[in-house]
Protein backbone atom coordinates (compact mmCIF):
# COMPACT_ATOMS: atom_id res chain seq x y z
CA UNK A 1 0.00 0.00 0.00
CA UNK A 2 2.89 2.65 -0.04
CA UNK A 3 3.52 4.70 -3.54
CA UNK A 4 1.54 4.04 -6.52
CA UNK A 5 2.72 4.60 -9.51
CA UNK A 6 2.73 8.20 -10.02
CA UNK A 7 0.98 10.41 -12.73
CA UNK A 8 2.79 13.50 -13.92
CA UNK A 9 2.27 16.82 -11.46
CA UNK A 10 0.60 14.66 -8.70
CA UNK A 11 2.23 12.73 -5.41
CA UNK A 12 0.92 9.35 -4.12
CA UNK A 13 1.00 9.25 -0.29
CA UNK A 14 1.77 6.19 1.61
CA UNK A 15 -1.40 3.94 3.01
CA UNK A 16 0.04 3.98 6.35
CA UNK A 17 2.24 5.90 8.10
CA UNK A 18 2.90 3.99 11.25
CA UNK A 19 1.40 4.85 14.32
CA UNK A 20 -0.27 7.42 12.70
CA UNK A 21 -2.73 8.38 15.52
CA UNK A 22 -0.18 9.38 17.96
CA UNK A 23 3.41 9.72 16.91
CA UNK A 24 4.96 11.60 14.49
CA UNK A 25 5.18 10.18 11.33
CA UNK A 26 6.21 11.74 7.97
CA UNK A 27 4.82 15.18 7.57
CA UNK A 28 1.48 14.05 9.57
CA UNK A 29 -0.08 12.43 6.50
CA UNK A 30 2.30 9.11 5.99
CA UNK A 31 2.94 11.82 3.05
CA UNK A 32 5.98 10.79 0.30
CA UNK A 33 7.02 12.15 -2.06
CA UNK A 34 6.67 10.02 -5.97
CA UNK A 35 10.24 11.25 -6.83
CA UNK A 36 8.88 13.40 -9.47
CA UNK A 37 9.60 16.80 -7.02
CA UNK A 38 7.00 18.68 -9.42
CA UNK A 39 4.61 19.73 -7.00
CA UNK A 40 4.41 20.20 -3.40
CA UNK A 41 0.08 21.06 -3.65
CA UNK A 42 -1.09 19.28 -0.62
CA UNK A 43 -4.47 18.68 -3.06
CA UNK A 44 -2.19 16.22 -5.23
CA UNK A 45 -1.45 13.79 -2.39
CA UNK A 46 -3.12 10.66 -3.84
CA UNK A 47 -4.01 7.39 -1.34
CA UNK A 48 -3.36 5.00 -3.79
CA UNK A 49 -6.95 2.61 -4.31
CA UNK A 50 -5.77 -0.54 -5.55
CA UNK A 51 -4.29 -3.00 -3.48
CA UNK A 52 -5.23 -6.27 -0.99
CA UNK A 53 -6.54 -3.66 1.93
CA UNK A 54 -9.57 -0.58 1.14
CA UNK A 55 -7.91 2.35 1.93
CA UNK A 56 -9.36 4.70 4.51
CA UNK A 57 -8.43 2.61 7.80
CA UNK A 58 -4.67 2.33 7.78
CA UNK A 59 -4.80 5.44 6.11
CA UNK A 60 -3.61 8.51 8.78
CA UNK A 61 -7.01 10.13 9.50
CA UNK A 62 -7.63 13.40 6.99
CA UNK A 63 -9.08 16.77 7.73
CA UNK A 64 -12.78 16.12 6.72
CA UNK A 65 -14.60 12.70 7.21
CA UNK A 66 -18.61 12.10 5.30
CA UNK A 67 -19.54 8.83 6.01
CA UNK A 68 -23.22 8.15 4.61
CA UNK A 69 -25.75 4.93 4.98
CA UNK A 70 -27.94 3.77 2.53
CA UNK A 71 -30.99 1.69 2.13
CA UNK A 72 -31.35 -0.68 -0.67
CA UNK A 73 -33.89 -0.29 -3.00
CA UNK A 74 -36.83 -2.61 -2.88
CA UNK A 75 -35.81 -5.83 -5.36
CA UNK A 76 -31.94 -5.11 -5.26
CA UNK A 77 -30.44 -8.20 -5.91
CA UNK A 78 -27.12 -9.99 -6.17
CA UNK A 79 -26.93 -8.80 -9.95
CA UNK A 80 -27.61 -5.33 -9.06
CA UNK A 81 -25.04 -5.10 -6.16
CA UNK A 82 -22.80 -6.47 -8.43
CA UNK A 83 -23.62 -3.33 -10.97
CA UNK A 84 -23.55 -0.71 -8.24
CA UNK A 85 -19.94 -1.96 -6.66
CA UNK A 86 -18.47 -1.92 -10.48
CA UNK A 87 -19.59 1.61 -11.00
CA UNK A 88 -18.50 2.20 -7.75
CA UNK A 89 -15.10 0.73 -7.32
CA UNK A 90 -14.27 2.57 -11.29
CA UNK A 91 -15.36 6.00 -9.62
CA UNK A 92 -13.48 5.58 -6.29
CA UNK A 93 -10.26 4.09 -8.61
CA UNK A 94 -10.72 7.20 -10.50
CA UNK A 95 -11.30 9.83 -7.84
CA UNK A 96 -8.95 8.87 -5.56
CA UNK A 97 -6.21 9.38 -8.33
CA UNK A 98 -7.62 12.74 -9.21
CA UNK A 99 -9.45 12.16 -12.18
CA UNK A 100 -13.04 12.41 -12.65
CA UNK A 101 -15.67 9.78 -12.28
CA UNK A 102 -17.09 8.22 -15.91
CA UNK A 103 -20.30 10.59 -15.68
CA UNK A 104 -18.54 12.88 -13.80
CA UNK A 105 -20.95 16.61 -14.33
CA UNK A 106 -18.08 18.63 -12.69
CA UNK A 107 -14.96 16.97 -13.67
CA UNK A 108 -13.14 20.02 -12.59
CA UNK A 109 -13.99 19.21 -8.62
CA UNK A 110 -11.98 15.78 -9.43
CA UNK A 111 -8.76 17.63 -9.75
CA UNK A 112 -7.77 17.85 -6.14
CA UNK A 113 -7.47 14.03 -5.02
CA UNK A 114 -6.30 16.00 -1.22
CA UNK A 115 -5.42 12.44 -0.09
CA UNK A 116 -9.15 11.19 -0.91
CA UNK A 117 -9.99 7.38 0.19
CA UNK A 118 -13.70 5.64 0.04
CA UNK A 119 -14.39 2.71 2.06
CA UNK A 120 -17.15 0.52 1.10
CA UNK A 121 -18.84 -1.20 3.39
CA UNK A 122 -21.78 -3.70 4.03
CA UNK A 123 -25.07 -4.15 6.35
CA UNK A 124 -26.97 -7.29 6.97
CA UNK A 125 -29.24 -6.43 4.46
CA UNK A 126 -26.80 -6.77 1.83
CA UNK A 127 -26.09 -10.51 2.57
CA UNK A 128 -30.03 -11.05 2.74
CA UNK A 129 -30.53 -9.36 -0.64
CA UNK A 130 -27.67 -11.03 -2.54
CA UNK A 131 -29.13 -14.51 -1.16
CA UNK A 132 -25.71 -14.85 0.71
CA UNK A 133 -26.78 -14.96 4.19
CA UNK A 134 -24.74 -18.00 5.00
CA UNK A 135 -21.46 -15.71 3.97
CA UNK A 136 -22.97 -13.28 6.70
CA UNK A 137 -20.13 -12.53 9.65
CA UNK A 138 -21.80 -13.67 12.66
CA UNK A 139 -21.12 -10.14 14.26
CA UNK A 140 -22.75 -8.51 11.61
CA UNK A 141 -26.08 -7.06 13.43
CA UNK A 142 -26.65 -4.47 15.66
CA UNK A 143 -24.90 -3.69 18.90
CA UNK A 144 -26.39 -5.46 21.92
CA UNK A 145 -27.89 -2.82 23.71
CA UNK A 146 -26.22 -0.50 26.54
CA UNK A 147 -27.79 1.39 29.53
CA UNK A 148 -26.12 4.32 28.36
CA UNK A 149 -27.67 4.41 25.10
CA UNK A 150 -30.15 7.27 24.23
CA UNK A 151 -30.42 5.90 20.12
CA UNK A 152 -32.13 7.56 17.93
CA UNK A 153 -33.15 5.81 14.67
CA UNK A 154 -32.02 8.71 12.35
CA UNK A 155 -28.61 7.51 13.33
CA UNK A 156 -28.31 3.95 13.15
CA UNK A 157 -27.95 0.99 10.84
CA UNK A 158 -27.77 1.18 6.92
CA UNK A 159 -27.41 -1.72 4.27
CA UNK A 160 -24.32 0.22 2.68
CA UNK A 161 -22.01 2.33 3.70
CA UNK A 162 -19.62 4.64 2.68
CA UNK A 163 -16.55 6.82 4.47
CA UNK A 164 -15.18 9.24 2.45
CA UNK A 165 -12.45 11.12 4.17
CA UNK A 166 -9.90 14.04 2.13
CA UNK A 167 -8.23 16.84 3.55
CA UNK A 168 -10.53 18.98 1.30
CA UNK A 169 -13.82 19.51 2.41
CA UNK A 170 -15.09 20.42 -1.59
CA UNK A 171 -13.09 17.40 -2.88
CA UNK A 172 -15.36 15.26 0.35
CA UNK A 173 -18.60 17.07 -1.41
CA UNK A 174 -18.10 16.13 -4.41
CA UNK A 175 -17.09 12.20 -4.17
CA UNK A 176 -20.22 12.13 -2.14
CA UNK A 177 -22.55 13.47 -4.51
CA UNK A 178 -20.88 11.84 -7.66
CA UNK A 179 -21.17 7.97 -5.30
CA UNK A 180 -24.87 8.54 -4.42
CA UNK A 181 -25.79 9.76 -7.64
CA UNK A 182 -24.63 6.39 -9.15
CA UNK A 183 -26.29 4.01 -6.94
CA UNK A 184 -29.95 6.11 -7.48
CA UNK A 185 -31.27 3.61 -9.23
CA UNK A 186 -29.87 0.79 -6.17
CA UNK A 187 -30.09 2.84 -2.73
CA UNK A 188 -31.59 5.80 -1.19
CA UNK A 189 -29.85 8.13 1.53
CA UNK A 190 -30.64 6.67 5.01
CA UNK A 191 -28.16 9.15 7.46
CA UNK A 192 -25.20 11.13 6.90
CA UNK A 193 -22.91 12.13 9.39
CA UNK A 194 -20.24 14.83 8.70
CA UNK A 195 -17.08 15.25 11.35
CA UNK A 196 -13.73 17.10 10.86
CA UNK A 197 -10.41 17.55 12.66
CA UNK A 198 -7.72 19.67 12.53
CA UNK A 199 -7.14 21.39 9.05
CA UNK A 200 -3.56 20.23 7.86
CA UNK A 201 -0.96 22.79 8.11
CA UNK A 202 -2.42 24.78 11.25
CA UNK A 203 -0.16 22.41 13.92
CA UNK A 204 2.83 19.62 13.53
CA UNK A 205 2.99 17.03 11.73
CA UNK A 206 1.43 13.57 13.30
CA UNK A 207 0.19 15.38 16.73
CA UNK A 208 -2.57 13.36 18.21
CA UNK A 209 -5.92 15.20 18.07
CA UNK A 210 -8.13 16.86 20.32
CA UNK A 211 -11.51 16.31 20.77
CA UNK A 212 -14.21 19.09 21.38
CA UNK A 213 -13.82 18.52 25.07
CA UNK A 214 -10.53 19.26 24.91
CA UNK A 215 -8.88 16.07 25.51
CA UNK A 216 -5.98 14.75 23.67
CA UNK A 217 -7.81 11.92 22.20
CA UNK A 218 -6.23 8.78 20.21
CA UNK A 219 -3.14 8.68 22.29
CA UNK A 220 -3.42 4.53 22.79
CA UNK A 221 -4.63 3.40 19.96
CA UNK A 222 -4.03 0.14 18.19
CA UNK A 223 -1.18 0.69 15.21
CA UNK A 224 -2.96 -0.62 11.86
CA UNK A 225 0.09 -1.76 11.04
CA UNK A 226 2.32 -3.04 13.63
CA UNK A 227 -1.34 -4.23 14.90
CA UNK A 228 -2.89 -5.67 11.76
CA UNK A 229 -4.27 -8.65 12.90
CA UNK A 230 -6.62 -6.71 15.83
CA UNK A 231 -7.53 -4.71 12.25
CA UNK A 232 -8.04 -7.03 9.19
CA UNK A 233 -10.19 -10.30 9.17
CA UNK A 234 -7.65 -13.31 8.93
CA UNK A 235 -9.94 -14.89 6.37
CA UNK A 236 -11.58 -17.07 8.70
CA UNK A 237 -14.81 -16.03 7.37
CA UNK A 238 -13.80 -16.83 3.97
CA UNK A 239 -14.31 -14.02 1.49
CA UNK A 240 -13.71 -11.32 4.22
CA UNK A 241 -9.14 -11.89 4.62
CA UNK A 242 -7.99 -8.39 4.08
CA UNK A 243 -11.28 -7.02 5.09
CA UNK A 244 -12.63 -5.40 8.47
CA UNK A 245 -15.56 -4.06 10.15
CA UNK A 246 -16.69 -0.85 10.86
CA UNK A 247 -18.57 0.52 14.17
CA UNK A 248 -19.83 3.57 14.04
CA UNK A 249 -21.44 5.33 17.11
CA UNK A 250 -22.26 8.74 16.99
CA UNK A 251 -21.53 10.11 20.44
CA UNK A 252 -23.22 13.35 21.79
CA UNK A 253 -20.95 15.92 24.42
CA UNK A 254 -22.88 17.14 26.77
CA UNK A 255 -20.76 20.17 26.62
CA UNK A 256 -23.10 22.95 28.19
CA UNK A 257 -22.68 20.77 31.91
CA UNK A 258 -18.90 20.05 30.92
CA UNK A 259 -18.45 23.63 31.37
CA UNK A 260 -19.08 23.84 34.83
CA UNK A 261 -16.92 21.33 35.56
CA UNK A 262 -13.42 22.11 36.76
CA UNK A 263 -10.00 21.58 35.49
CA UNK A 264 -9.24 19.05 37.85
CA UNK A 265 -12.23 17.06 37.89
CA UNK A 266 -11.59 16.69 34.17
CA UNK A 267 -8.92 15.19 34.86
CA UNK A 268 -9.33 12.97 37.07
CA UNK A 269 -12.70 12.12 35.17
CA UNK A 270 -10.22 10.88 32.14
CA UNK A 271 -7.28 10.22 34.01
CA UNK A 272 -5.25 12.09 32.07
CA UNK A 273 -4.13 15.82 32.01
CA UNK A 274 -5.37 18.36 29.60
CA UNK A 275 -2.63 20.24 28.58
CA UNK A 276 -0.53 17.02 26.82
CA UNK A 277 -2.58 14.24 27.62
CA UNK A 278 0.07 12.97 30.05
CA UNK A 279 -1.30 9.87 32.61
CA UNK A 280 -2.19 11.65 35.43
CA UNK A 281 0.81 9.57 36.82
CA UNK A 282 3.10 10.47 34.07
CA UNK A 283 4.85 13.45 32.58
CA UNK A 284 4.16 13.37 28.77
CA UNK A 285 1.58 11.90 26.43
CA UNK A 286 2.90 8.45 25.57
CA UNK A 287 3.79 7.61 29.25
CA UNK A 288 2.38 4.30 30.33
CA UNK A 289 -0.45 5.13 32.84
CA UNK A 290 0.71 3.39 36.37
CA UNK A 291 -2.81 2.52 37.36
CA UNK A 292 -1.09 1.24 40.51
CA UNK A 293 -0.11 4.77 41.90
CA UNK A 294 -1.50 5.83 45.14
CA UNK A 295 -1.53 9.45 46.05
CA UNK A 296 -1.16 10.75 49.22
CA UNK A 297 -4.49 9.99 50.84
CA UNK A 298 -3.96 6.50 49.69
CA UNK A 299 -6.45 6.40 46.63
CA UNK A 300 -5.52 5.36 43.57
CA UNK A 301 -3.69 8.38 41.40
CA UNK A 302 -6.20 7.04 38.59
CA UNK A 303 -9.34 6.79 39.71
CA UNK A 304 -11.38 3.62 39.42
CA UNK A 305 -14.00 4.59 37.02
CA UNK A 306 -11.70 7.33 35.13
CA UNK A 307 -12.45 6.44 31.71
CA UNK A 308 -8.70 5.34 30.55
CA UNK A 309 -8.70 2.85 33.26
CA UNK A 310 -12.29 1.35 32.67
CA UNK A 311 -11.15 1.20 29.29
CA UNK A 312 -7.97 -0.45 28.99
CA UNK A 313 -7.91 -3.71 29.03
CA UNK A 314 -5.18 -6.46 30.01
CA UNK A 315 -6.80 -9.25 27.12
CA UNK A 316 -4.71 -7.42 24.59
CA UNK A 317 -7.04 -9.54 21.96
CA UNK A 318 -10.02 -7.07 22.89
CA UNK A 319 -8.04 -3.65 21.36
CA UNK A 320 -9.14 -2.06 18.02
CA UNK A 321 -8.67 0.96 16.21
CA UNK A 322 -10.17 4.10 16.66
CA UNK A 323 -10.50 6.49 13.82
CA UNK A 324 -13.00 9.27 15.45
CA UNK A 325 -13.68 12.72 14.04
CA UNK A 326 -15.89 15.22 16.08
CA UNK A 327 -18.71 16.77 14.82
CA UNK A 328 -20.88 19.81 15.75
CA UNK A 329 -23.87 21.09 14.14
CA UNK A 330 -27.14 23.33 14.63
CA UNK A 331 -28.58 22.84 18.05
CA UNK A 332 -32.03 21.81 18.00
CA UNK A 333 -33.17 25.56 19.25
CA UNK A 334 -36.76 25.13 18.57
CA UNK A 335 -36.78 22.28 21.17
CA UNK A 336 -34.87 24.18 23.94
CA UNK A 337 -33.42 27.83 23.17
CA UNK A 338 -31.50 27.38 26.15
CA UNK A 339 -28.56 24.99 24.47
CA UNK A 340 -25.95 26.15 22.78
CA UNK A 341 -24.56 23.21 20.64
CA UNK A 342 -24.79 20.07 19.55
CA UNK A 343 -21.43 18.50 19.33
CA UNK A 344 -19.65 14.86 19.81
CA UNK A 345 -17.50 12.84 18.41
CA UNK A 346 -18.38 10.36 14.92
CA UNK A 347 -16.70 7.46 16.76
CA UNK A 348 -15.43 5.52 13.95
CA UNK A 349 -13.57 1.95 15.00
CA UNK A 350 -12.16 -0.73 12.78
CA UNK A 351 -11.96 -4.71 14.56
CA UNK A 352 -11.72 -7.82 13.20
CA UNK A 353 -14.32 -9.41 14.82
CA UNK A 354 -17.06 -7.00 16.76
CA UNK A 355 -17.88 -9.52 19.64
CA UNK A 356 -14.68 -10.59 20.41
CA UNK A 357 -13.13 -6.59 20.82
CA UNK A 358 -15.57 -3.85 20.78
CA UNK A 359 -18.49 -5.27 22.42
CA UNK A 360 -16.58 -6.46 26.04
CA UNK A 361 -15.06 -2.81 25.77
CA UNK A 362 -17.79 -0.98 25.45
CA UNK A 363 -19.83 -3.25 28.21
CA UNK A 364 -17.22 -2.36 30.14
CA UNK A 365 -17.75 1.66 29.96
CA UNK A 366 -21.47 0.97 30.18
CA UNK A 367 -20.78 -0.72 33.73
CA UNK A 368 -18.78 2.34 34.74
CA UNK A 369 -17.24 4.98 33.09
CA UNK A 370 -17.25 8.49 34.46
CA UNK A 371 -17.22 10.02 31.23
CA UNK A 372 -20.77 8.86 31.10
CA UNK A 373 -22.40 11.54 32.89
CA UNK A 374 -21.05 14.03 29.66
CA UNK A 375 -21.63 11.96 26.86
CA UNK A 376 -24.40 9.78 25.32
CA UNK A 377 -24.57 7.81 22.22
CA UNK A 378 -27.25 8.68 20.19
CA UNK A 379 -26.31 6.70 16.81
CA UNK A 380 -25.24 2.78 16.52
CA UNK A 381 -24.30 1.18 13.12
CA UNK A 382 -22.09 -2.13 12.08
CA UNK A 383 -20.71 -2.54 8.92
CA UNK A 384 -18.36 -5.51 7.08
CA UNK A 385 -15.67 -3.99 5.04
CA UNK A 386 -14.80 -6.18 2.16
CA UNK A 387 -11.07 -6.46 1.20
CA UNK A 388 -9.59 -4.36 -1.49
CA UNK A 389 -9.45 -4.90 -4.79
CA UNK A 390 -6.57 -5.31 -7.37
CA UNK A 391 -7.39 -3.50 -10.97
CA UNK A 392 -9.86 -5.09 -13.46
CA UNK A 393 -11.48 -6.21 -10.10
CA UNK A 394 -14.79 -4.52 -8.47
CA UNK A 395 -15.02 -3.68 -4.17
CA UNK A 396 -17.06 -7.21 -2.85
CA UNK A 397 -15.96 -9.26 -5.62
CA UNK A 398 -14.78 -12.21 -3.23
CA UNK A 399 -18.45 -12.43 -1.88
CA UNK A 400 -20.77 -11.06 -4.69
CA UNK A 401 -18.77 -12.38 -7.79
C1 LIG B 1 -9.07 6.51 25.59
C2 LIG B 1 -12.12 10.22 24.97
C3 LIG B 1 -15.70 7.10 24.03
C4 LIG B 1 -12.51 3.48 24.10
C5 LIG B 1 -9.59 7.78 25.54
C6 LIG B 1 -8.86 8.99 25.83
C7 LIG B 1 -9.72 10.02 25.62
C8 LIG B 1 -10.99 9.48 25.24
C9 LIG B 1 -9.42 11.50 25.76
C10 LIG B 1 -7.42 9.09 26.33
C11 LIG B 1 -6.42 9.20 25.25
C12 LIG B 1 -6.27 7.98 24.39
O1 LIG B 1 -5.62 7.00 24.76
O2 LIG B 1 -6.84 8.01 23.30
C13 LIG B 1 -13.36 9.68 24.66
C14 LIG B 1 -14.55 10.45 24.44
C15 LIG B 1 -15.55 9.58 24.17
C16 LIG B 1 -14.98 8.25 24.24
C17 LIG B 1 -14.62 11.96 24.49
C18 LIG B 1 -17.01 9.83 23.87
C19 LIG B 1 -17.47 10.97 23.38
C20 LIG B 1 -15.15 5.83 23.96
C21 LIG B 1 -15.86 4.63 23.64
C22 LIG B 1 -14.97 3.63 23.65
C23 LIG B 1 -13.68 4.19 24.01
C24 LIG B 1 -17.35 4.56 23.33
C25 LIG B 1 -15.15 2.15 23.37
C26 LIG B 1 -16.26 1.54 23.17
C27 LIG B 1 -11.31 4.01 24.48
C28 LIG B 1 -10.10 3.22 24.58
C29 LIG B 1 -9.10 4.09 25.03
C30 LIG B 1 -9.73 5.38 25.17
C31 LIG B 1 -9.95 1.74 24.25
C32 LIG B 1 -7.65 3.73 25.31
C33 LIG B 1 -7.52 3.23 26.72
C34 LIG B 1 -6.10 2.84 27.05
O3 LIG B 1 -5.69 1.76 26.59
O4 LIG B 1 -5.41 3.58 27.74
N1 LIG B 1 -10.88 8.09 25.19
N2 LIG B 1 -13.66 8.36 24.53
N3 LIG B 1 -13.83 5.53 24.19
N4 LIG B 1 -11.07 5.29 24.85
FE1 LIG B 1 -12.37 6.80 24.80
Amino acid sequence: FLVGGAAAGAVAVAGAGGAWAGRATSPGTGAAPSGTGETSLHGDLRVPFHGPRQAGVETPPQAYLTLVALTLAPGADRDALVRLMRIWTDDVARLTQGRPGLTDTEPELAEVPARLTVTVGYGPAVFTAAGLDDRRPSWLRPLPPFGVDRLEDRWNDGDLVLQVCADDEVTVSHAVRMLLREARDFASVRWLQKGFRRSVGSEPAGRTMRNLMGQVDGTRNVDPVADAPLVWSDGTDGWLAGGTSMVVRRIRMELDTWDEVDRSTREAVMGRRLVDGAPLTGDTEHDEPDLDAVGPHGLTVIGPAAHVRRARTDDQAERFLRRAYSYDVAPDVAADPSVLSSSGLVFVTFQADVDRQFVPVQRRLDEVDLLNEWTTPIGSAVFAVPPGCAEGEFLGQALLG
